[in-house]
């Protein structure tokens, strides 16, 4: 009978210090399980002198249910618990707000040279990134031999196939299918086999500019860049042209803004020259108005190319081109 009272006290006291379900679980198991104590005692209960068999058989039994009315009263008031735990929201937490995407540095960019030439009556037009060596190079008047397809060192999927190392193809696809007047640029994505560093990539961008008409001038080129210098770099900028070789053009112009760090005074960003060489530009090479198709007695225009990345990292002082394309965020969320 005593052993039977110290069992019992114990097993409430247990109980009521039981936090979870699993421990209940455990508690039970100790007293009523298979080889639990209550158990025991009862099967034990045939060892006792016949006359005390009834009394002890009964208070076993009394000991027995009052355990397992313990034991589920506190599993109720657990598992009560434990749903208010999981159902829990706090309405006074903040709230996860999600991260919203934006546009990369080199797109803003392009959006805005695109919209400065739309403005100036230029339709956007794009072209392939896998190009035929034919628009590449032969109809701009680069035939195999020519030096300059050194500096165009490309990515060759065939002998007649590439990925494009300039947008100026763009230029001949154009032309082929439409008549003159022809007043586009092409923007996009072109390759080149350069080794990475602070100012190359195997991948960058240019914005291909193209006027054909019928007289159409240098002073008209001059006039288009200095107006897109200037929406592009404030009003202060100015141009410079100076004479220059591309196989495409005739003339040809290297074309430069005033260092829009130092107004031209001379600083470590222009190699203190105070200009930043931003374009390539001349006027439509005969041979490639013929190619298309065109007479070049009849008419002409100018061309011109830029660099995306350079323009940008001009813009926004960033000194280092790698930086656009390693999708850091830390860099990006700067934009
Ligand atoms: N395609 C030239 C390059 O990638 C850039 C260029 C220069 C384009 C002069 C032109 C141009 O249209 O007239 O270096």
């Amino acid at each position: 009978m005593e052993e039977l009272l110290k069992i019992k006290e114990e097993a409430k006291s247990r109980l009521g210090s039981a936090e979870d379900l699993k421990a209940l679980e455990d508690i039970r198991r100790k007293y009523l399980g298979k080889k639990g104590l209550i158990t025991l005692t009862l099967r034990s209960l045939g060892r006792l002198p016949e006359e005390e068999r009834p009394e002890a058989g009964k208070h076993a039994n009394q000991v027995k249910r009052e355990i397992e009315t313990l034991l589920s009263t506190r599993k109720r008031e657990l598992e009560e618990k434990e749903k208010v735990v999981e159902e829990a929201i706090d309405v006074t937490l903040p709230g996860r707000s999600p991260k919203l995407g934006r546009k990369h540095p080199l797109t803003q960019v392009l959006d805005e040279i695109k919209k400065i030439f739309m403005n100036l009556g230029f339709e956007i037009v794009e072209g392939p990134e896998v190009e035929l060596e034919y628009y590449n190079f032969i109809a701009l008047n680069i035939p195999p031999y020519h030096p300059v397809r050194d500096e165009h060192d490309s990515f060759y999927i065939t002998n007649e196939v590439l990925l494009r190392t300039e947008t100026s193809a763009v230029q001949i696809r154009t032309m082929e299918k439409r008549k003159p007047p022809v007043k586009i640029i092409a923007p996009g994505r072109v390759y080149r086999r350069d080794a990475v560093d602070r100012t190359h990539s195997h991948t960058f961008h240019q914005v291909e500019g193209l006027w054909v008409d019928k007289g159409i001038t240098f002073g008209d080129l001059k006039g288009t860049l200095t107006l897109f210098a200037q929406q592009m770099f404030g009003e202060k900028v100015s141009l410079r042209f100076r004479p220059d070789y591309f196989p495409f053009t005739e003339p040809s112009a290297d074309g430069a803004i005033s260092c829009i760090m130092c107004e031209g005074k001379g600083c470590p960003v222009c190699s203190n020259t105070g200009w930043l060489e931003i374009f390539g530009c001349g006027m439509v090479h005969p041979k490639v108005l013929k190619n298309v198709g065109y007479d070049p007695e009849k008419t002409g225009g100018y061309a011109f190319g830029l660099g995306v990345e350079r323009i940008a990292m001009l813009k926004y002082g960033i000194d280092d081109m790698r930086l656009f394309f390693e999708n850091d965020l830390r860099f990006l969320e700067q934009f």
